[in-house]
């Protein structure tokens, strides 16, 4: 990747990952990770995610969602939806999950990212630096989105009056090797929440 700033050097923190996670209260062992949910507008990722949220946060586990419509109002309010600037959303996305699950959090991330190198280089930055990541296919059909059209963007896109819509006239490259696929319009946003919180527990990051 591009480092544009020369003259710089990482500096290690003075506390540990595993005295971070005792202090938040998961015991012994560092829990910090994220959990990426990718799918089309409309899939089902932010209902989710933050149902998800919910239910952590509930049981007394940090964990925060970072969400697309939310980050493009704030950190990435200068990107649109090219396939350069939705690369770099992710980047920098992807970077900001590391900092909350180094910080012992589960980051919760719902974005469309529908290119496959993109959330490759986010599994990357993860898995660099020893951080569990969890990529969550929201397996909706483009059908059953365009159909649901919450936000009426289908329609607008189908008009032309929004362009790079993914899955109109830009593409979604599914996920290969998801570590869970959701059929999200055939189950509840509860029997969602409860598949990734099974994974959770088999990958012991849950107990
Ligand atoms: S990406 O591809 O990951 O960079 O996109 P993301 O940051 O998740 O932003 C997707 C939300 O922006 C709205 N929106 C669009 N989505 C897809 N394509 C185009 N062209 C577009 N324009 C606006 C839409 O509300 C998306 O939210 P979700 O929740 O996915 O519907
Ligand atoms: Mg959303």
């Amino acid at each position: 990747d591009y480092q544009k700033a020369t003259n710089i050097r990482p500096e290690e923190h003075h506390v540990s990952r595993e005295k971070r996670g005792k202090i938040l209260g998961h015991g012994k062992s560092f829990k910090g990770c994220t959990i990426w949910f990718t799918g089309l507008s409309g899939a089902g990722k932010t209902s989710i995610s933050f149902a998800l949220e919910e239910q952590l946060v509930s049981y007394g586990i940090p964990a925060y969602s970072l969400d697309g419509d939310n980050i493009r109002y704030g950190l990435n309010k200068n990107l649109g939806f090219s396939e350069e600037d939705r690369r770099e959303n992710i980047r920098r996305v992807a970077e900001v999950a590391r900092l909350f699950a180094d910080a012992g959090h589960i980051c919760l991330c719902s974005f469309v990212s529908p290119f496959t190198v993109d959330r490759q280089m986010a599994r990357g930055v993860h898995e660099r630096s020893g951080l569990p990541f969890f990529e969550v296919f929201v397996d909706t059909p483009l059908a059953v989105c365009e159909q649901r059209d919450v936000k009426g963007l289908y329609q607008k896109a189908r008009q032309g009056l929004i362009k790079s819509f993914t899955g109109i006239d830009q593409e979604y490259e599914k996920p290969e090797h998801p570590e869970l696929v959701l059929k999200a319009a055939q189950s509840s946003i509860e029997e969602s929440v409860e598949q990734v919180l099974g994974i959770l527990k088999e990958h012991g990051i849950l107990s």
